[in-house]
C-alpha cells in the first residue's frame, strides 16, 4: 500500500493508474478509522479496481469552538487498518500541503447545506464541499463513497458533483453500527461509558417514530415531540431534531413520501447526528 503525501504525487498515481485502464474509487475520511469507514472502503473495493482512502482532518470544517484540536489522530493505526482492508493507497496530506496561506477559494452549495447541521454549524458544509473538490482534483477518483450516517453531508455533496459536472460517481453506503444500534463515529471515543448508554437513546427513538409513522401517525408535531422527550430524559441536549423530505431536506408538512428524521445531540460535551429514512407511499 502506498502512503502519499503530496497532491502531485497523488496526481501522478492516479494519472499513472488510469493510463493502465484501471478505475479509481476513493474513500475520504477525517482517520480514526472504525468499521463505518472500513465498509465503505469494501464497497469501494467493490466498485473500482484501484481503492484510495485519504485522511485528512479539515480545518475549514470546524467552527471555531469546535473539537479541531483534540479530534483523534491515530495515524498509525489507520494505516495499519487500511493496509489490512487491501487499500492500495492513502492520501495523508498536511494541512500545510491541502491549503496555502493565502488560499481564497471556496465551493459553497447554497440549498441542501442550509438547514439541519448547516444551520447548528455555520460555514461547515462550505469547508466539507471545498475539501472534497479539492480531493476529487488530487485523487482523480472515478468513484467517491460517502456513508449515510452524514445523510445531509452526502446529498450536499451529489448536489456539488451534479451541479459543477465532477465526472465522479456517488456511492452510498447504509450506516454502520454497534450491536446495540449506536452508529459508529469517531467522535464515541469521546463518550463516557455512561454517556454512551444514554446516547443509545438516538437511536430508540428514531426506530419509535418510525413505527408509529409507518401505523399511520400523520402528526409532525407530536412525532418530533416524543422523539426530543425521549432524548431529553435519557440526558441528551437537543441540537436539533427534524423531520424533513428524504430529497430536499425541506420541512416536511405532511408524513408522506420519502421521509428523513434527522437528529443532533449532545452527551456531555459530545455531539452525535443520526437519522432514520421513511418510505410511505
Ligand atoms: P468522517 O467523519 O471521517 O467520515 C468519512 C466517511 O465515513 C463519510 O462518508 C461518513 O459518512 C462515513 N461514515 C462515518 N461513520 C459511518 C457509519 N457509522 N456508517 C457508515 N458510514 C460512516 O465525513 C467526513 O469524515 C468528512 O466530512 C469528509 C467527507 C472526509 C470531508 O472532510
Amino acid at each position: 500500500m502506498k502512503v502519499i503525501l503530496k497532491i502531485s504525487e497523488m496526481q501522478k498515481y492516479s494519472a499513472a493508474m488510469k493510463k493502465q485502464g484501471k478505475t479509481i474509487a476513493l474513500v475520504p475520511t477525517m482517520g480514526c478509522l472504525h468499521e463505518g469507514h472500513l465498509k465503505l472502503v469494501d464497497k469501494a473495493a467493490a466498485c473500482a479496481e484501484i481503492v484510495v482512502v485519504s485522511i485528512f482532518v479539515n480545518p475549514t470544517q470546524f467552527g471555531p469552538k469546535e473539537d479541531l484540536s483534540r479530534y483523534p489522530r491515530p495515524v498509525e493505526k489507520d494505516l495499519a487498518l487500511c493496509r489490512k482492508r487491501g487499500a492500495d493507497a492513502v492520501f495523508l496530506p498536511s494541512a500545510d500541503e491541502m491549503y496555502d496561506k493565502d488560499s481564497s477559494t471556496w465551493i459553497e452549495e447554497t440549498m441542501l447545506s442550509r438547514g439541519l447541521c448547516g444551520k447548528s454549524r455555520p460555514g461547515h458544509f462550505r469547508g466539507v464541499t471545498t475539501i472534497v473538490a479539492k480531493l476529487f482534483n488530487a485523487a482523480l477518483p472515478d468513484i467517491a463513497v460517502f456513508g449515510k450516517k452524514d445523510y445531509q453531508q452526502a446529498q450536499v455533496i451529489r448536489r456539488m458533483v451534479r451541479d459543477l459536472n465532477f465526472p465522479v460517481k456517488i456511492v452510498l453506503h447504509e450506516t454502520v453500527r454497534e450491536n446495540d444500534g449506536l452508529a459508529l463515529s469517531s467522535r464515541n471515543t469521546y463518550l463516557s461509558q455512561e454517556e454512551r448508554k444514554n446516547a443509545l437513546s438516538i437511536r430508540r427513538s428514531l426506530k419509535s417514530a418510525k413505527s408509529a409513522i409507518l401505523k399511520g401517525g400523520k402528526n409532525v408535531g407530536l412525532i418530533r415531540k416524543s422523539i426530543i422527550s425521549g432524548i431529553s430524559s435519557a440526558g441528551g441536549k437537543i441540537d436539533y431534531v427534524e423531520i424533513v423530505d428524504a430529497g430536499n431536506l425541506e420541512p416536511a408538512g405532511k408524513l408522506s413520501g420519502n421521509i428523513l428524521i434527522a437528529i443532533a445531540a449532545f452527551f456531555g460535551r459530545t455531539r452525535l447526528i443520526d437519522n432514520i429514512e421513511i418510505n410511505r407511499n
